[in-house]
């Protein structure tokens, strides 16, 4: 269970403060697909940068498996963060110089690259229909392909939670519907609690958890 307590989240912009988040409390199950909603500026990104350790909140908690994120060192909370929790961003934040496959495996670089973690990587790539895309760069792959090799690079660490912002972003309807389609096929084979944010209510199916936010507090 992931409680997020009383959060609140003030930015400082020169000399005034932008209040994101003004009190937000919920819960999200474990194994859970949730939904972040609501109007640009009500907080979406904020929530999900602070569940993920990205961030700290200005007061108020995030506790994980009653964890409190708060009572973490920043080593916990870097170690969290690299080890637990896969990020899917719109922009796709892929390497132009490294094929998908070096893409997926690029978090691992630095500690070295196992041919188990080398044939799980080419597991995922196929699992998401790149099997014949491997070798390619980002700038030979279509705005989806990339964001389904960015779907595997977060997948590989088998996190507990994947954290999705605005994935389909910049993807056409019916690739934004395709790129959602991996992410609950994922979901439900390795069971990891998802929560994406969107503008799009169309990708949203009525037994999905919906968080919606506005201006920066649960709209009621
Ligand atoms: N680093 C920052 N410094 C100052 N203000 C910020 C910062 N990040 C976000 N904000 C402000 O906090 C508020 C909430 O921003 P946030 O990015 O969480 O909204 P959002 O719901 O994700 O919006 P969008 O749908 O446009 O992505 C906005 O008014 C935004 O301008
Ligand atoms: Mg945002």
């Amino acid at each position: 269970m992931i409680r997020i307590q009383n959060i609140r989240k003030v930015y400082q912009r020169g000399d005034s403060e932008v209040h994101a988040l003004r009190g937000v409390t919920c819960e999200v199950a474990e194994n859970s697909f949730n939904f972040v909603v609501g109007p640009s500026g009500s907080g979406k990104s904020s929530l999900l940068y602070l569940i993920g350790a990205l961030d700290q909140p200005t007061s108020g908690d995030v506790q994980i498996h009653d964890r409190s994120l708060s009572q973490f060192s920043n080593k916990q909370r870097d170690e969290f963060r690299r080890n637990q929790i896969g990020f899917v961003f719109q922009s796709f934040n892929l390497l132009r110089n490294l094929t998908a496959l070096d893409n997926v495996l690029v978090p691992y670089m630095p500690v070295g690259i196992s041919s188990e973690l080398r044939r799980r990587a080419q597991e995922l790539l196929d699992r998401v229909g790149l099997k014949d895309r491997m070798t390619h760069r980002p700038n030979h792959l279509s705005g989806g392909e990339q964001q389904r090799v960015a779907i595997a690079r977060a997948l590989l660490k088998q996190p507990q939670m994947v954290l999705a912002d605005e994935p389909t972003g910049e993807l056409d309807s019916a690739t934004g519907a395709e790129v959602f389609g991996y992410l609950r096929d994922l979901h439900a084979e390795q069971s990891t609690t998802v929560i994406v944010v969107t503008h799009d209510e169309r990708y949203i199916r009525d037994t999905d958890r919906v968080i919606a936010l506005r201006d920066g507090k649960l709209a009621v």
